[in-house]
């Protein structure tokens, strides 16, 4: 074909600021991927402490660069320089485009979706980097389905290259070709997925870490199985290290979700993921999951 046939994709929307809304793992590692790419980030919660703690655990992570030598003052000053809060959404409105990564619950993401379709700028992108919510009635809440699209992004959001961009049948193709543009101007590699449950990467991954819960309930040590994956099978985490570094809160919404979706029997998670959700033992964020963190 044409050389233009496989043109790198153009940033079709110009943009210069982003919003990101939430404060947990994934927002902050994805308001870090922005700032230090150059974009200005607005970054919108609920609480100050919360948006505050966001803030120092970034420039904690640009310390451990500098401290390896990567990086250095001036860069981390303008990178946290980039970087503002608010716990009002109409801080939005200037935002070209806004990443939502609040919690995994459909009626608690439609209603922000409904306050974004108010407030942010007309031809704004609104993105979701939900794991397991269908972004179509995402958007159909706003007025504006053509501007939404999904942007799945993987934990730790600094470290992993790979974003699912989840098109629905309404998202408009300049959208979708500035997020993958977005994407490559932040180190990332974007992987076209359509709209259905997991996507391409929970759809496999989350079955083997369900599998891996049934495994230890069945009496194998859950220690031997994780050494077992990541020392002999070249993962670079066992299952239950993962589990813990995910959230088993996040693991279980996207596994019932799964089991929604597909029905398989395989699917229905695992009972000790529930007790460990139900007992507060979340992962590395609780210092408690599969395993006991400091
Ligand atoms: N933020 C910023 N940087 C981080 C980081 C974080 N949270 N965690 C690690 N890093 C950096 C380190 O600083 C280090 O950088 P350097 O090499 O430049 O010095 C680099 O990443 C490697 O870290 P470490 O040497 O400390 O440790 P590892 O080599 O074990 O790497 C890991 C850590 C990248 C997290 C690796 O263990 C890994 O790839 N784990 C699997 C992660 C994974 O599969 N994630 C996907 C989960 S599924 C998901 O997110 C989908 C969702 O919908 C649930």
């Amino acid at each position: 074909g044409e050389a233009g046939d496989h043109a790198a994709p153009q940033v079709r929307r110009p943009v210069a600021t982003v919003g990101v809304v939430g404060t947990g793992t994934m927002a902050s590692g994805i308001v870090q991927v922005f700032a230090q790419s150059g974009y200005d980030v607005v970054v919108v919660g609920r609480a100050q402490e919360k948006l505050d703690a966001v803030v120092t655990g970034i420039a904690r992570s640009l310390e451990r660069a500098i401290a390896k030598g990567r990086s250095d003052e001036a860069t981390k000053q303008a990178v946290l320089g980039r970087i503002t809060t608010a716990t009002g959404r109409e801080a939005l409105a200037a935002a070209d485009l806004v990443v939502e990564a609040i919690a995994e619950d459909l009626a608690i993401k439609a209603e922000l979706f409904t306050d974004l379709d108010r407030i942010c700028k007309p031809g704004a992108i609104l993105a979701t980097t939900t794991s397991s919510m269908p972004i179509t009635e995402l958007a159909t809440v706003t007025g504006r389905p053509q501007d939404v699209i999904g942007m799945h992004f993987f934990n730790p959001a600094p470290v992993m290259k790979l974003v699912e961009v989840v098109t629905t049948e309404h998202t408009a193709d300049h959208v979708d070709e500035t997020v993958k543009a977005l994407c490559a101007k932040t180190g990332k590699v974007a992987v076209s997925c359509g709209d259905r449950s997991g996507f391409i990467v929970n759809a496999l991954l989350f079955p083997y870490l369900n599998d891996a819960v049934r495994l230890a309930e069945s009496g194998v040590d859950l220690t031997a199985i994780d050494a077992a994956i990541k020392e002999r099978a070249g993962f670079p985490m066992g299952p239950f290290e993962l589990l813990d570094v995910v959230g088993n809160d996040v693991s279980l919404a996207i596994q019932q979700e799964l089991h929604r979706e597909f029905g398989e029997p395989g699917f229905k998670p695992a009972a000790t993921l529930e007790a460990k959700v139900a007992a507060g033992e979340l992962g590395r964020k609780t210092g408690r999951g599969f395993h006991t963190y400091a």
